[in-house]
C-alpha cells in the first residue's frame, strides 16, 4: 500500500521546524514535508514510522549506509577522548592520511581537511594560485563546484543579478554527447568540443591560467560520462599551457563509481584532488589532496593569513568517522560491489531508452547513474520539471527516496535491494508515460 505522505507526525514536525528554519534548502526535501528520525544501512524511517530505501545515500554522503556499526565504533572510541583542539596532529588523522595514500595516485601525497565541499574547492584554488602565482581558472560548462564566490564562478552562474559578479573563469564546453554542443557525433566528431578548448584558452585573455578544474563525471550537471579520450586530450591541451589539473571528486570520489576515485576510469593524472561527500559516511569531513610541492607552496602551505588552516578541518571526530568509513568500505568490498552493481544497473536501464517514450538517455558508472527525461526523442526537448517531481513523489510514497534524475544508493546496497528500488522507479516512469507531457 502506498504511504499517502506526509504522515501526521511529519506534518506537525515540519510546521514546527518551518517557523525557524530557512526555506530554499532543497527542492525535493521541501516538496513532501517529511521529518526523518533514524537511519540504518540502506534505509531510513520518518516520524510516522514509514521506511524508505535511500536511493541517494543522504546526498551521496552515506557511502557505507546510515549508521554503519564500524563507523559508530570508531566514533564511540573517539568521543570520550577528544573532539577538537584545532590543527594539532592526532593518531586518527595520521592513520587516515596513510590509508588515503595507499589508494590515491602516487603523486597525491599531501592532505588538508575541511568540512564542506565549497570550502575545499576554494582551498584548492588558493593552493594552485600559490604554486602558479596566477589566479585565473578554467572549468567546464556543466560542472558544479559549490556556492561560495569562487566555487559558484566555476560553474554556470545564474544568479549574478542578485549575488553580484562572479570571478573571471574560462568555461570550456563539457563533452556532453547526448546534447553535443557542436551537434556532432562521437567518435566521428574527433572530440571537436575538446579541441575547441585550445582556442578558447588561447583567446580568453585569461593567461596565465592557474589550473583546470573539472568533475571526471559531472554529477549535479546530470551524470555526464565523457567519451573515451576526452579528458586525456583536454589535460594534454592544458599541460601545454603549464596549467595544473584539479579533479573535483567531491561527488564522484571514495568508491562511488566503482573505483576509489572516478579519475581512475579515464587514465589521467591530476595534480590536485578534492573529495569527501562519502568520506565520513555522512559525518562532515572533506579533503584537499595534492602534490606536496603544490600544497606546501607559499602562501598556502605556510603558517599565516594565506595558509591552509580552517577551524574544524581534520578534527579528531571527523578523522575517526573517515577512518571507520574507509576500513568498513575496504573490509566489506563495497567498491567492488559498486562496480558490479553498476553493470546490473546498465543492463536494467539501457533497454528503457527503447522501451519508454520519455526516457531520452541513461548513463553512469558504478553506483552513480542518471536518467534524462524528454518529451520527444527526436527533438530531445527536456521533460518539464514536474515530470521528476511526479516520479519523486510516487517513489517516496512507495518507499524509495531519490535525488531526481539520479540513482546513487549507499555502496553496500545488495542486488535485491537495488532491483526493488529500480522496480519502483520503473513503475513510476510507466505511470508518467500515461500522462501528456
Ligand atoms: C562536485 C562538487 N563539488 C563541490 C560541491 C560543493 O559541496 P558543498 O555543498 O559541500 O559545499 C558539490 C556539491 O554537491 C559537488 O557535487
Amino acid at each position: 500500500m502506498p504511504y499517502n505522505l506526509p504522515g501526521k507526525r511529519s506534518q506537525e514536525g515540519w510546521e514546527a521546524d518551518l517557523k525557524y528554519v530557512v526555506t530554499g534548502r532543497s527542492s525535493v526535501a521541501e516538496s513532501v514535508p517529511l521529518v526523518i528520525e533514524r537511519g540504518e544501512g540502506v534505509y531510513f524511517w520518518d516520524a510516522d514510522g514509514n521506511r524508505y530505501l535511500d536511493f541517494s545515500a543522504g546526498i551521496l554522503t552515506a557511502s557505507t549506509g546510515h549508521c554503519h556499526p564500524h563507523v559508530i565504533k570508531r566514533l564511540q572510541e573517539q568521543v570520550p577522548l577528544l573532539w577538537h583542539v584545532y590543527a594539532f596532529p592526532t593518531p586518527q588523522r595520521a592513520r587516515l592520511c596513510e590509508m588515503l595514500t595507499e589508494h590515491l595516485p602516487p603523486q597525491i601525497d599531501t592532505f588538508c581537511f575541511y568540512t564542506g565541499g565549497s570550502e575545499t574547492i576554494e582551498a584548492a584554488t588558493r593552493a594552485c594560485s600559490s604554486y602558479r602565482k596566477a589566479y585565473l581558472f578554467a572549468s567546464m560548462t556543466h560542472g558544479y563546484h559549490g556556492r561560495t564566490l569562487i566555487s559558484r564562478s566555476l560553474g554556470p552562474s545564474l544568479l549574478n543579478k542578485v549575488y553580484g559578479p562572479t570571478v573571471n573563469v574560462c568555461h570550456l564546453p563539457y563533452p556532453y554527447c547526448y546534447r553535443c554542443p557542436l551537434k556532432l557525433q562521437y567518435p566521428s566528431c574527433g572530440l571537436a568540443c575538446i579541441e575547441l578548448a585550445d582556442d578558447l584558452l588561447q583567446g580568453s585573455g585569461h593567461e596565465p591560467l592557474a589550473a583546470l578544474i573539472f568533475e571526471p563525471i559531472a554529477g549535479a550537471g546530470g551524470v555526464l560520462v565523457p567519451p573515451p579520450g576526452a579528458w586525456q586530450r583536454l589535460v594534454e591541451i592544458c599541460r601545454k599551457r603549464e596549467m595544473l589539473i584539479i579533479a573535483d571528486e567531491v561527488l564522484t570520489g571514495v568508491g562511488r563509481t566503482g573505483k576509489f576515485m572516478a579519475i581512475e576510469h579515464f587514465g589521467v593524472q591530476p595534480d590536485v584532488m578534492t573529495f569527501g561527500k562519502g568520506l565520513g559516511s555522512g559525518f562532515p569531513i572533506m579533503c584537499l589532496a595534492g602534490r606536496r610541492d603544490i600544497i606546501s607552496s607559499y602562501p598556502f602551505g605556510e603558517v599565516g593569513e594565506g595558509g591552509a588552516s580552517t577551524s574544524y578541518g581534520g578534527n579528531p571526530l571527523g578523522a575517526a568517522a573517515a577512518l571507520g568509513t574507509l576500513e568498513a568500505m575496504f573490509a566489506e568490498h563495497m567498491i567492488e560491489n559498486a562496480a558490479r552493481l553498476g553493470e546490473e544497473i546498465r543492463a536494467r536501464l539501457t533497454p528503457w531508452v527503447e522501451k519508454y517514450r520519455v526516457v531520452g538517455d541513461v548513463r553512469g558508472l558504478g553506483l552513480l547513474w542518471g536518467i534524462e527525461l524528454v518529451t520527444d526523442k527526436t527533438s530531445k526537448e527536456p521533460y518539464p520539471a514536474w515530470g521528476w517531481e511526479q516520479i519523486y513523489h510516487d517513489c517516496l510514497n512507495n518507499g524509495v527516496r531519490l535525488v531526481p534524475n539520479r540513482i546513487c544508493p549507499p555502496l553496500n546496497i545488495t542486488s535485491a535491494q537495488l532491483h526493488q528500488g529500480l522496480d519502483v522507479i520503473e513503475a513510476t516512469i510507466q505511470a508518467l508515460e500515461k500522462k501528456p507531457a
